[in-house]
């Protein structure tokens, strides 16, 4: 039900079948063409869309001025229908106009042409640039998502509860925003990284399911995936094992996925995180495209090639390989920005083969190897002439992000492009790398997240070789959310805390207020948080979230339209018992 006391009609659904009908439309003027010497034509828009509106051209009316028209429907004279308009059929006869407002001309084209205008323009005079199909459109795909996702969940028996946003810091891995406290001064609130210490209290207190459309805030540097301020669906559920968590949020996806596409896209696929790593050298695999990596360690075990003849010998150090089609015909440089690449990402060189007819290789490189060992290659990549192999050897981590990193540089199509290709990666380490300065394993994601049943008997042993009951979502290479099975045992978070060398005791101080209410009866639970904007992006067809946000940052982290951050008056710190250091100065 569109129609006010103002209008009976939006314009852009206007069609052959309200000819003879008057009709009032509101809106804004787009384009105005003068016609002849006493009429003119005027788009009118709302987000609906344009309708073409002949009036008497002394009417002064221009660019945005926002109007009221009450006309008749008719039929377009033949030959001046606009088939690529769905109104462009008709127009709008016997027009009065009334001017509800006057408008000063604006600072860019109110339509696709606004694209190429410089993003911070956009940003500073954000409410004309929403006015443009493209963000009504992606305004709306992110609204259907939510409602989506609401009933969705509701409909499971997820109850919506409302977290605080004012909280103590928490150790969840990113920057947090802090807020200086009035009344205290010296402490500080901050702003919730996500809702993750709520919704494990809340199955504390027994709600059971809970879900949350919840904001979050994290001081991260600003990409294309990530802004300061951003959306989750958060869940938490108890009494639950992976398969639960993963099959309702599995379903709130599908249905946003559906409300905005139409259609369901294919099962999500599951695959583990060291098959992923195996596979794809990338713990957020783009299953769109093929090249995946082959493992050839053993085929290389007896090579008089220096570089690969370490894998044999050296415990831990492998070669891998992608295989880069059609790519045969490169010439140096491209062979060079390749390798340049490569190094850049950590390895150590990389060798390139070109294949040839008949399993010819050609490379600097194939004259170190036997016949057998071109031959064996050629076979186990499946390789076909026209190929470019890249073959990498280091420890296991390297070569597969290594060409990983290569595999993705070289197939991997937009984030934005169909097919949608979902999947869950699961079993995720519980420990990765050693911390430098302590020497102790770092958490995987947060401290507590719950090791893998399976593996508890590495716990001590063989810390990093425990897999934990961890997941994410995948969408085209996005990581669109992570989830685990939580820790809901004391002695057993003890034992994680100690791993990390955190004692005790520093436990009790830094998250005693967490710990103590699982001391009183915590339900064994697990949830997860998907990134709605990146989801929005990804459905709306748009390549960066600040495209589906309303008033996004820019990528220096600023809002151009509110010039925020801005200094406060020193009265406003002197409350808060604050005073600022010099600027640091610039390196
Ligand atoms: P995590 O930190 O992985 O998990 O965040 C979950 C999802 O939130 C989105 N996201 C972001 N989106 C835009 N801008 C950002 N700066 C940003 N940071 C994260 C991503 C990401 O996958 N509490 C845990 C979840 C859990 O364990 O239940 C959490 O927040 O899509
Ligand atoms: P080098 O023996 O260092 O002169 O290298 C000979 C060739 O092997 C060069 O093309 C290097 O880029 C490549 N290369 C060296 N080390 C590695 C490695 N660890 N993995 C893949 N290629 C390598």
């Amino acid at each position: 039900m569109t129609s006010t006391a103002m209008r009976t009609h939006m314009c852009g659904v206007l069609d052959v079948s309200h000819i003879g009908q008057t009709v009032s439309i509101c809106g804004w003027v787009g384009r105005r063409r003068e016609h002849g010497e006493h009429l003119a034509f005027v788009d009118l828009r709302d987000h609906s869309g344009v309708v073409q509106c002949v009036v008497d051209n002394d009417v002064d009316v221009r660019s945005e001025y926002v109007i009221r028209i009450t006309g008749v429907v008719r039929a377009r004279p033949e030959g001046t229908v606009n088939a690529g308009l769905p109104t462009g059929a008709v127009e709008i006869g016997e027009c009065v106009v009334e001017v509800l407002n006057s408008a000063e001309p604006p600072p860019f084209p109110v339509d696709a042409r606004a694209d190429d205008v410089d993003e911070s323009v956009r940003l500073k005079y954000r409410y004309i640039d929403i006015r443009r199909e493209r963000m009504q459109r992606n305004l709306r795909v992110r609204s259907k998502i939510n409602s989506a996702i609401r009933s969705e969940m509701e409909s499971n028996g997820f109850v919506e509860v409302e977290t605080p946003m004012l909280m103590p810091s928490t150790p969840e891995g990113a920057r947090e925003f802090l807020v200086p406290s009035r009344k205290e001064p010296g402490s500080f609130f901050a702003l919730p990284q996500s809702p993750q210490l709520w919704k494990q209290l809340l199955m504390v207190a027994g709600v059971d399911r809970y879900y949350q459309i919840a904001r979050c805030l994290r001081d991260e540097d600003l990409r294309a995936d990530r802004q300061y301020e951003f959306m989750q669906l958060d869940a938490e559920m108890s009494f639950v094992s992976q398969d639960d968590v993963l099959e309702n949020i599995g379903r709130a996806v599908v249905a946003a996925a559906i409300a905005v596409t139409g259609e369901a896209p294919p099962e999500i696929e599951r695959i583990t995180w060291r098959d992923a790593m195996e596979r794809f050298g990338i713990d957020k695999p783009d299953l769109r495209f093929g090249m995946e990596l082959v493992e050839l360690t053993s085929l290389f075990a007896a090579t008089e090639f220096k570089a690969f003849a370490g894998a044999a010998c050296i415990k831990g150090i492998r070669v891998d390989a992608v295989t880069y089609p059609d790519a045969a015909a490169s010439g140096r440089n491209k062979l060079d920005a390749l390798t340049d690449r490569a190094k850049k990402i950590g390895a150590k060189g990389l060798v390139w083969m070109k294949v040839g007819a008949d399993g010819a290789l050609d490379s600097p490189v194939a004259k170190f190897l036997t016949d057998s060992e071109r031959e064996a290659l050629v076979t186990t990549m499946g390789a076909v002439e026209g190929d470019l192999l890249l073959l990498v050897a280091d420890e296991w981590e390297t070569t597969v992000e290594v060409l990983g990193q290569l595999r993705n540089d070289i197939g991997r199509p937009p984030v934005h492009q169909g097919p949608y290709r979902y999947v869950w990666v699961t079993e995720f380490p519980l420990f990765v790398g050693v911390d430098p300065v302590s020497g102790k394993p770092r958490p995987g994601h947060h401290p507590f997240c719950h090791p893998h049943p399976d593996d508890l008997h590495l716990f001590d042993s063989d810390p990093l070789q425990v897999r934990a009951l961890a997941y994410d979502l995948v969408l085209n290479g996005w990581e669109l959310g992570s989830g685990s099975i939580r820790i809901h045992e004391p002695e057993l978070q003890r034992r994680v805390f100690n791993q990390l060398g955190i004692s005790d005791e520093e436990a009790d101080r830094r998250f005693g207020f967490f710990l103590q209410p699982f001391k009183y009866g915590a339900p064994p639970h697990g949830g997860f948080a998907f990134g709605i904007d990146r989801l929005a992006a990804i459905l709306a067809g748009e390549e960066n979230i600040r495209e589906v946000i309303a008033f996004p940052k820019t990528q220096s982290g600023s809002d151009p339209m509110t010039n925020a951050p801005t200094p406060v008056e020193s009265a406003q710190l002197a409350e808060l018992g604050l005073r600022l250091l010099p600027p640091p100065a610039s390196s």
